[in-house]
């Protein structure tokens, strides 16, 4: 590089042709002196730091540096074009031959400008590549000898059909890019060559000053163009991810803007019509409640998460409501753990007895049950189910309860519920949703220290297309479980933990097994007679009057008006007819008393008889059963026990057995039994077989809308067909029950107690009941031992010789 140095101290005079950095005129001469003129072969340089030009295209370049004007003004002085070249380090002051790119683009100076502001400007247009053999030192500016690169003249197919593509990707691009003139797309277009297409878009594009000194440093065209080609596609595929990420942004955004726009207004207009106060008020309100709810941290964090929500909707969405009502339903709910009420044993057996005749073995239980709970708070105790015919005391005993352990009482009735979410909720997407009843009666008791009454667990519907509401009542009475019960509404857990439990049907088998499997049963059998004369004098008599508003010295109700009423004028296990009967009575009297017309009522039977009318139950079983043909059986049923009478008829015919009266299979083939066994004994009996199957026999059980079904009227169709038969009628006082079977044995059954006391009711005076039912004769109310005559039964032949009467004859 040195041979070719020229000294340094040799001065370079501007050429005075151009206005550039027009000297003192003084100065000027001072360094005037001879020119060492440039070799052939070399160029002056013009160092940039961060464009690189290409051939074909024009950019203005900034001539800053006191050796870059030097060096536009030789080139221009000698008409040669001026050497454009890149520094690879852009932050040198002086570049030298090190901190140079050795490749770049002859320039042909357009225009020299001098800016406002003093700074100098060169119009430069690229003309060829080059690359620098050497460069020369003792010029005031850089210089270099320079070899100049052409591309090939000749284009083969490769290269156009590479050319072409470019193009077109080119103009995809410029087609992807957002505001494009359209003189770009033409500057594209009038593009010719292969060569020159890869500069011009070389020139353009939004590449790092490194990358575009690398295009420019690819001397075969070939080589340039596919190069070019990836660094399009790349672009390509760029721009299309940016651009849809663009349109979603811009889309959410806009969306995101018009509402709250139209919220603003729609502020705007409720302040100017003073409704946002009022919802500012309310939205306050909301807040104050959720503070003082006492919530769980997970509750309150949702709470306040859902304010949130309805501080930002406007008043009128139709979500607003939707949520202004779930937070009322949060802050309402009693979420605080209030210490449990202590028990007092004693107190509660005060209480029990003050409320409830007799009941004696059920009211031990629920003590004892008591007794546990308070010496054992936390312990998992057992749910209590009462079982038994409606008004036995159920319900009321769940009061007392409540009363003795001084808690708040609240019922769910479960009687037909067939959906799971009438249990625990509908989501909150449902319009109109709300919690479960379950919630529902928690918000109604204020406190979760509550004795919550499941009332009718026996109606429960069956698991279904709605879910199951078993499974979910399983959920709340589980002590494992119910500490985190979660409702579909409320979507947050509520602990059920210290609420008291009590379950009540009428009839055990239909409670859902493992629903009966968690609670412990009391059964509640139903009353006798004296009994509810007893419940009546204490209770009922004292609460109508109370419901009158009578004075106990205002009227008084003997013994004998209350017997007539539960004779003749109920027939139930329970009282609550009976209450309803005494009801009737003394409002008529308190109409009298109101009117003046008395001051004191002594209410006797005949006075029963003229308030309420005709008796409603007649001794029905002596009128029936008077005629040959007609037993009287018993009946177990939800609603306690009760007399049936079957009845049975003969016409002639051809040895047909017609049955009716609604009977379910199990009692049409008793029926079938009964007569089987009757023909067996025809002998026995004196009936005459040839007249048997000349008549068909037509059995009914009346009552006929209710269905019936049970093997336990077998005995009394036996006796029915052989009273039919015989022409001995049945004894008016005696009722039976029990299954037969075709060796003329009598089975045991169920429901003795119940049915034993429906006997005594209708005035049944001898029970005839299975032998081996004899053990549950303790259960059986004394009472009821004592009027009662019982006949035990080991087989079909025990009951006829009780039952019938003598031969007519
Ligand atoms: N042993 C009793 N002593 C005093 N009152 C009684 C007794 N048994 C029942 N009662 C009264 O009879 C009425 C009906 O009882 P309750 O409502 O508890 O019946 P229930 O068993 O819940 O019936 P249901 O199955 O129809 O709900 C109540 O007023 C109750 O106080
Ligand atoms: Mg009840």
């Amino acid at each position: 590089m040195n041979e070719n140095t020229i000294r340094n101290s040799d001065p370079v005079t501007a050429d005075a042709g151009t206005r550039v950095d027009a000297p003192a005129a003084g100065e000027t001469r001072q360094r005037e002196g001879a020119v060492r003129p440039l070799p052939e072969d070399a160029i002056a340089i013009l160092a940039v730091r961060n464009v690189v030009l290409f051939p074909g295209t024009v950019i203005p370049l900034t001539v800053g540096r006191e050796r870059s004007r030097a060096a536009a003004q030789e080139a221009t002085r000698l008409q040669r074009p001026l050497g454009v070249l890149l520094q690879s380090k852009p932050d040198t002051e002086e570049p030298g031959p090190d901190e140079l790119h050795w490749v770049g683009t002859t320039a042909a100076v357009l225009r020299y400008i001098t800016a406002p502001d003093g700074s100098h400007h060169a119009i430069c247009s690229g003309v060829k590549r080059f690359r620098v053999l050497q460069f020369l030192d003792g010029y005031p500016f850089l210089a270099a000898r320079v070899q100049t690169i052409d591309d090939p003249a000749q284009v083969d197919a490769d290269i156009e059909g590479r050319a072409r593509s470019l193009k077109e990707r080119a103009l995809e691009i410029l087609g992807l890019l957002p505001q494009v003139p359209q003189e770009m797309v033409g500057a594209l277009n009038a593009v010719e060559g292969p060569a020159q297409l890869a500069d011009f878009i070389s020139g353009m594009m939004d590449i790092g000053v490194e990358e575009k000194q690398s295009l420019l440093e690819i001397f075969d065209l070939k080589t340039r163009l596919d190069k070019l080609l990836d660094l399009l596609s790349h672009r390509i595929e760029v721009l299309k991810v940016s651009r849809e990420i663009d349109e979603k942004t811009r889309e959410s955004i806009g969306d995101a803007n018009r509402k709250h726009l139209l919220r603003e207004q729609m502020r705007a207009i409720q302040k100017e019509l003073g409704e946002g106060e009022e919802g500012a008020a309310e939205l306050a309100d909301l807040e104050k409640a959720i503070a003082e709810a006492k919530m769980p941290e997970e509750v309150e964090r949702q709470a306040r998460k859902e304010l949130k929500r309805l501080e930002r909707m406007p008043e009128a969405a139709g979500e607003y409501s939707m949520v202004r009502t779930y937070l009322e339903w949060l802050t309402e709910l009693p979420w605080a753990a209030e210490p449990q009420p202590p028990i007092d044993v004693a107190e509660a057996r005060r209480i029990l007895d003050e409320d409830h005749y007799g009941l004696e073995k059920i009211k031990r239980r629920i003590l004892e049950f008591l007794a546990v709970r308070k010496l054992n708070p936390s312990g998992k105790s057992p749910i209590l189910c009462f079982v038994g015919p409606p008004g036995v005391g159920k319900t009321s005993l769940g009061q007392s309860i409540a009363k003795a352990t001084g808690r708040k009482f609240v019922r769910v009735s479960l009687g037909g519920v067939h959906d799971e979410a009438e249990i625990r909720g509908h989501r909150r997407t449902y319009i109109g949703s709300l919690p479960g009843n379950i919630v529902q009666s928690l918000r109604k008791a204020g406190t979760r220290n509550c004795v919550m009454m499941l009332d009718e667990v026996d109606k429960l519907g069956m698991g279904g297309f709605h879910g199951d509401p078993a499974s979910a009542l399983l959920e709340v009475l589980d002590p494992e479980q119910n500490s985190t019960f979660r409702d579909n509404y409320l979507g947050v857990p509520f602990d059920l933990s210290s609420v008291m439990f009590i379950c009540t049907a009428n009839v055990l088998d239909t409670i859902p097994g493992p629903l009966r499997d968690r609670m412990e049963i009391i059964q509640l059998p139903g009353y006798t007679a004296q009994e509810k004369l007893q419940i009546a004098r204490r209770y009922l008599v004292k609460r109508q009057l109370d419901a009158n508003g009578l004075k106990p010295d205002q009227c008084e109700m003997g013994d004998e008006a209350l017997n007539k009423i539960i004779d003749e004028y109920t027939r139930e296990a329970g009282v609550r007819n009976l209450e309803r009967e005494i009801g009737n009575v003394l409002r008529s009297v308190a109409v009298r008393i109101a009117e003046g017309k008395t001051e004191h009522v002594a209410i006797g039977p005949d006075d029963v008889a003229s308030i309420l009318g005709p008796r409603k139950f007649d001794a029905e079983v002596a009128m029936r059963s008077s005629v040959p043909g007609v037993a009287t059986g018993l009946a177990w049923t939800p609603v306690g026990g009760d007399i049936l009478f079957v009845e049975a008829a003969r016409m002639p015919g051809n040895g047909k057995l017609i049955l009716t009266g609604q009977l379910g299979e199990v009692m049409k083939e008793s029926a079938q039994a009964a007569l089987s066994l009757v023909k067996a004994r025809s002998s026995e009996l004196g009936i005459a077989a040839e007249s048997l199957e000349k008549s068909d026999i037509h059995v009914h059980v009346p009552a006929g809308a209710t269905p019936k079904d049970g093997p336990s009227a077998g005995v009394a169709m036996f006796v029915a067909l052989a009273s039919l038969l015989t022409a001995r009628s049945v004894k008016s006082d005696v009722a039976m029950t029990g299954e037969i079977s075709l060796r003329g044995l009598v089975l045991p059954i169920g429901g003795v107690k119940e049915k034993v006391l429906a006997a005594l009711r209708a005035g049944i005076t001898t029970v005839m009941l299975p032998e081996r039912n004899r053990r549950d004769l303790e259960e059986i109310p004394a009472e009821a031992r004592e009027k009662l005559t019982f006949v035990w039964m080991e087989r079909v032949d025990d009951a006829l010789a009780n039952a019938l009467t003598n031969p007519a004859r």
